[in-house]
């Protein structure tokens, strides 16, 4: 079985630099890498594309759609079917919409499977929410990675600029506060830190320094890799 592949979860809130981090961690470890949120934003998407309201009526027909999703993940690109979504799933837009879709407790339920499948020798490196918390409660190392919103919200705003698009600040860190608040008070899988997660706050630490922190830890829990 799975039991004995080591998993490595990195969860937090939106723009926390979890996914830059997880991602460094799984390439200095080579591991394989699951961004899980990417499965809410291709969840949502497919939704809209399909004509589905994101809403609580939609439930069961959303995941009926998240269980068939023929999702794939190459080289860095996502892809459903053969149509490539990369970009179409990092908007502001798509973000909110992944944020109300993974409010509905079947459309989680039927991305279960998908995620576990991501446990395959020599390791996992997981990027969520949840990770820590529900989808592998067991993994060797839970690490909570988070920053203040203000924080977050210039980094939001620096990853803007650089693709030419134009935002404000205050308007960013109000999106990202509201995406916070529906994050962590729905009532299931909830975003907040696993009991036994090391809590990690990288306001004023670069992402090297996080993913060497992070990398420490797990040197001292799997001191043989
Ligand atoms: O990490 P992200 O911004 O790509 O995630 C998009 C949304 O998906 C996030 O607002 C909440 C949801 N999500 C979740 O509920 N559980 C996860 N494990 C990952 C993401």
């Amino acid at each position: 079985a799975t039991a004995n592949i080591p998993v490595l979860c990195i969860d937090g809130p939106t723009a926390s630099g979890k996914g830059t981090v997880a991602a460094a961690v799984a390439a200095r470890l080579g591991y394989h890498f699951l961004d899980s949120g990417a499965m809410y934003r291709v969840t949502a998407l497919a939704a809209t594309r399909a004509g589905l309201a994101i809403a609580p009526e939609q439930e069961a027909a959303i995941a009926a759609l998240a269980r068939t999703l023929p999702v794939r993940f190459l080289d860095g690109r996502v892809l459903i079917g053969e149509d490539d979504v990369t970009d179409a799933i990092r908007t502001e837009e798509a973000g909110m919409n992944a944020s109300r879709v993974s409010a509905l407790p079947a459309v989680r339920d039927a991305l279960v499977a998908l995620q576990h499948g991501f446990r395959r020798l020599p390791g996992l490196v997981a990027d969520g929410r949840d990770m820590g918390t529900v989808i592998f409660p067991g993994a060797d190392l839970k690490v909570y990675l988070t920053a203040s919103a203000q924080t977050r919200a210039e980094r939001r705003h620096q990853q803007l600029l650089a693709k030419g698009i134009p935002a404000k600040i205050a308007d960013l860190r109000a999106d990202l506060e509201a995406r916070d608040l529906r994050d962590s008070s729905r009532p299931v899988a909830p975003l907040k830190p696993a009991q036994d997660a090391l809590v990690l706050d990288n306001s004023t630490a670069t992402i090297e320094q996080s993913v060497a922190q992070v990398v420490s830890w797990w040197q001292g829990k799997r001191p043989f890799g």
